[in-house]
């Protein structure tokens, strides 16, 4: 599950879930740019080094999440207005932080989400100041320097809103499909793609164009992983049984879409307890209900979606 440091330290029934059901963690927060560099010259590792502590003294592994997005990025970053710094600054960064880390995380989100929201042809990608400075080039330089400082740990693409039916889904499978071989194409060291599986309460997963999209990347040598998944339940109906029904098919399908034909060995969940989800706050119920949007509810009970997570890990095991 993806945790936050604050959460961690300030409620022990947390603590006692992770373990209880967890083998990985990821921070919310703690490796973004925005907690990690304060100025131009600052590395502030202590909340992610806290976290990774806790991974630790747990036996849980942690990923790191991310290395390069359009968001998040602290103010100073505006001083950044041309190729030369642009490169500079990421080059950096992702030698700073993935050497820091060598050899303690498994897998690093190198780039998050760099496809367009509505892509209208395949080969566009998302605007942000790495693209606007560097042009596409980003992706293949920090893949690159990510490999450069760390031989081991996993390298992957991570993206949103591939999982699901309709025109465009299938427009960010088709980008989403057009990157990965440009890089690929080009020898960039890209190991794994991450699915974060924000599942979209009142869409349907699209099995035959997941499983279709997955069993390419697989066929080109790649690893495929969950890296983000909960279920956005603003648009279901109100009455928990329906609702927590419905949120369940949703991450069966997905799930299964993604093992049909292979091993799925990583999932995550963002964030385990519906008391701490970012749909709290992103897409809260018009009706004023609670969200239910992870595997656990707010008072930590396990929902069917923890009985969907944990059919899938014995099957992999
Ligand atoms: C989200 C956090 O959960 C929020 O609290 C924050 O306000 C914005 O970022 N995709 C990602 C994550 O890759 O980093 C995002 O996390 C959720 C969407």
């Amino acid at each position: 599950a993806a945790i936050t440091l604050a959460d961690l330290q300030s409620d022990v029934r947390l603590r006692e879930a992770v373990n209880a059901y967890c083998t990985q963690i990821v921070p919310v927060y703690e490796l973004k740019w925005r907690t990690l560099r304060p100025d131009a010259h600052t590395f502030a590792f202590e909340k992610a080094d806290a976290l990774l502590d806790f991974a630790r003294q747990n036996r849980l592994t942690m990923r790191g999440h991310n290395l390069v997005w359009y968001a998040d990025l602290p103010e100073w970053t505006a001083q950044i207005k041309d190729a030369r710094s642009a490169e500079r600054a990421l080059r950096d960064h992702i030698a700073t932080v993935v050497s820091y880390y060598r050899d303690k995380l498994t897998s690093w989100d190198v780039v998050n989400e760099a496809i367009p929201e509505f892509p209208k042809r395949p080969t566009e990608r998302r605007d942000s100041l790495w693209l606007s400075c560097l042009g596409s080039d980003y992706l293949r330089m920090a893949f690159g320097a990510a490999a450069d400082a760390d031989p081991h740990v996993q390298l992957t693409l991570n993206e949103y809103d591939i999982e699901s039916v309709g025109e465009r889904f299938a427009a960010r499978r088709a980008a989403l499909r057009n990157l990965v071989s440009d890089l690929l194409d080009t020898g960039t060291p890209l190991h794994a793609i991450g699915l974060q599986s924000h599942l979209h309460g009142e869409i349907e997963i699209d099995t035959d164009g997941l499983a279709k999209c997955v069993a390419e990347f697989r066929s080109w040598g790649l690893d495929v992983i969950v890296t983000e998944l909960d279920v956005d339940d603003q648009k279901l109906p109100g009455p928990v049984t329906e609702r927590d029904a419905i949120v369940a098919k949703r991450v069966n399908d997905v799930l299964a879409a993604i093992s049909s034909e292979a091993t799925l060995r990583s999932i995550l969940t963002w964030g385990i307890s519906d008391r701490y989800s970012w749909i709290n706050q992103m897409f809260p119920r018009a009706d004023g209900l609670p969200n239910r949007t992870l595997p656990l509810d707010a008072g930590f009970r396990p929902k069917s979606f923890m009985d969907v997570i944990a059919k899938f890990t014995r099957e992999a095991v």
